[in-house]
């Protein structure tokens, strides 16, 4: 027994953790000891607030109603979500950037080039062309492009029964010049889920929680890492301030206004349109090194 000393308490608490045999776990632990030692320095942590955490930890931890992980919103709107994505894909020059995935992924079904997502609802016709290639500008031929977006009012097609019909979502497959378009409507602004731990720590903090409007897409081909990102509408309100930290210039286009004519792939139209192009890049799997 020895006199209670903070440094040497935590110093004491690393140590414990020196004979773990996997070098990286013991890594993480303690390094996670240090720093949430040091966190709790730094604020002056009162027993009440220590309370409060416990609590809201283990009320986060909860199966939200709609089976989502209230924890991933947690790590998502810390920014975690966003640092871990980042490291874990630094991109060589001519691959695109990568984001999170987020909570409204679900595999769709392989559509036609030139399909029209969406069909029935309201919203601005767009039209999606592009090619994908590898980071060295090699066009990828039958590449898996898939696409998910909320609608004109900012609902998912997997959040509302009325919409499961509505094929918001789609996987086409590469043309042999490695290019894709496909047919869909304005995806909207919406708000990131509020109805939990989350949305409790938004409004305590003032936070806004509007996600900027975007399509989603994650792209396969072989030899290459999977590409999951979105593309950002340039000129949305809240494309600098999004509440989970994932836009990127390189990520921010014009969704270009058009007017009624002709579109790219011949299809004619009466009404004002709108068109994003986006070209994206691969990262080539990283080749084996020899024995
Ligand atoms: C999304 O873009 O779908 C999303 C990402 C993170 C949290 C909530 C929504
Ligand atoms: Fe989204």
């Amino acid at each position: 027994m020895s006199n209670f000393n903070e440094q040497k308490h935590t110093n004491e608490v690393v140590e414990a953790f020196q004979h773990t045999p996997d070098p990286r776990l013991k890594q993480i632990m303690q390094a996670l000891v240090r720093h949430v030692h040091d966190f709790v320095r730094e604020v002056e942590l009162t027993e009440e607030e220590w309370k409060f955490a416990i609590d809201y930890l283990t009320r986060t931890g909860r199966p939200m109603p709609d089976g989502r992980q209230e924890f991933i919103l947690l790590s998502d709107t810390l920014g975690v979500s966003a640092l871990v994505d980042a490291i874990n894909h630094r991109v060589p020059g001519g691959a695109t950037e990568t984001t999170m995935m987020g909570p409204f992924y679900v595999p769709a079904p392989e559509l036609p080039l030139g399909y029209k997502l969406g069909r029935g609802l309201k919203g601005e016709p767009l039209f999606v062309e592009g090619t994908v290639s590898s980071a060295s500008g090699m066009p990828l031929a039958n590449a898996a492009v898939d696409v998910w977006q909320s609608d004109s009012e900012g609902f998912y097609d997997v959040q509302l029964a009325d919409l499961k019909d509505a094929q918001l979502r789609g996987r086409f497959r590469t043309d042999p010049n490695g290019r894709y378009h496909f047919w869909s409507i304005m995806p909207s602004s919406y708000p990131i889920p509020l109805d939990g731990t989350v949305g409790e720590m938004l409004r305590a903090t003032r936070r806004q929680p509007i996600r900027p409007a975007h399509v989603h897409f994650m792209i396969a081909a072989d030899g290459h890492e999977t590409l999951v990102t979105h593309i950002f509408v340039a000129g949305d309100p809240h494309v600098t301030s999004d509440p989970v930290f994932s836009t990127k210039d390189s990520l921010t286009r014009e969704y270009s206004r058009e007017a009624p004519g002709s579109a790219p792939d011949g299809t004619r139209i009466d009404r004002p349109w709108r068109k994003l192009v986006y070209n994206f890049g691969l990262k080539p799997v990283a080749a084996r090194q020899a024995a």
